[in-house]
């Protein structure tokens, strides 16, 4: 076992508190002061000298203030000559916006030569919004929350009675094939259907009509997102026009602005479960499943 000592920051205190306690280390200390102008002043205050130092950050809502605390904080660190800089970011905020439509800035390469330069020694997150690109130079690794959905879905299609021939996994836009194809693999005989999605306007999601027949058949979404909602209710919507009996939404990071959950619900989706990469209240229907475990096994 390493000499660890982990750090939580403003984002995932909860968890990274979860991890220290798991692994039997310390939880380092951290101060953090604002000037009179609002720019902010972090360090840690504990001594990192040749210590294996994880830090554990989302950089979620607010992006801006969590990705800037934590560049300040691993500058901080640095300062102190650790053997070793570990970095989860289980939500990787600006990590949609890696394809730069008429003069748009390419945001998340932006967000990950900042990484880059901060100079940590290996950069880990969950569920990536797209995978396939290489934006790191950092060691990177892109951890998969679909062990936690197998385990978690198995039970209740069990305790359902359900057949994996009666069940359909749905990518609800091809970008989200490869997460689905992963959950599909813990089902064999299941059936798997990747929708068509487009977006009329920015925070909008439609989906083109699909020619399945789910007559009868139990869905499982699978996405990496649930911001607007507005992706999983026009999906729900089509799945229902085709025959679903049943749809289920797991999606890994709970973004959740605007309170969708209600609208999410009246869609006809019957249990929407996510994981707790970002910490926050979310409506008490809405079942959490726990990354700690994916954490300790890289550590
Ligand atoms: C988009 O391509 C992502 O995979 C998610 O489907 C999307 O970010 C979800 O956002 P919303 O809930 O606003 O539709």
């Amino acid at each position: 076992m390493k000499d660890y000592i982990v750090f939580s920051l403003s984002a995932n205190k909860k968890l990274a508190s979860e991890v220290a306690s798991s692994l039997k280390v310390p939880l380092g200390e951290v101060e953090v002061k604002h000037f009179a102008d609002g720019e902010v002043l972090v360090k840690s205050l504990t001594d990192v000298k040749n210590k294996d130092v994880v830090i554990i950050q989302s950089t979620s809502d607010p992006s801006f203030d969590r990705l800037f605390e934590l560049l300040l904080f691993i500058n901080s660190l640095k300062n102190q000559n650790p053997k070793s800089i570990s970095l989860f970011i289980p939500y990787f905020g600006y990590s949609r916006q890696e394809v730069p439509y008429n003069n748009e800035p390419n945001s998340f390469q932006v967000v990950c030569d900042i990484l880059d330069t901060a100079g940590v020694d290996k950069i880990l997150t969950f569920d990536l919004h797209n995978p396939d690109e290489e934006h790191l130079k950092t060691e990177f690794v892109n951890l998969h929350s679909a062990p936690l959905f197998i385990d978690y879905f198995k039970k209740v299609f069990e305790e359902e009675g359900l057949a994996n021939k009666d069940l359909v996994i749905v990518a609800p836009d091809h970008g989200g094939n490869l997460r689905a194809h992963n959950v599909l693999n813990g089902f064999d005989g299941s059936q798997l259907i990747v929708l068509t999605k487009y977006r009329p306007e920015p925070n909008s999601a439609e989906h083109l009509q699909t020619s399945e027949d789910l007559t009868g058949k139990t869905c499982l979404i699978i996405d990496d997102i649930i911001d607007t909602g507005g992706t999983l209710i026009s999906a729900a919507k089509l799945l229902h026009s085709r025959g679903a009996k049943e749809i289920f939404v797991a999606a890994t990071h709970a973004v959740i602005s605007n309170n969708p959950e209600n609208k999410l619900f009246e869609s006809g989706v019957k249990q929407i479960v996510v994981t707790n990469t970002i910490e926050k209240d979310l409506d008490e229907d809405i079942k959490v499943l726990d990354i700690l475990p994916l954490i300790l096994e890289q550590l």
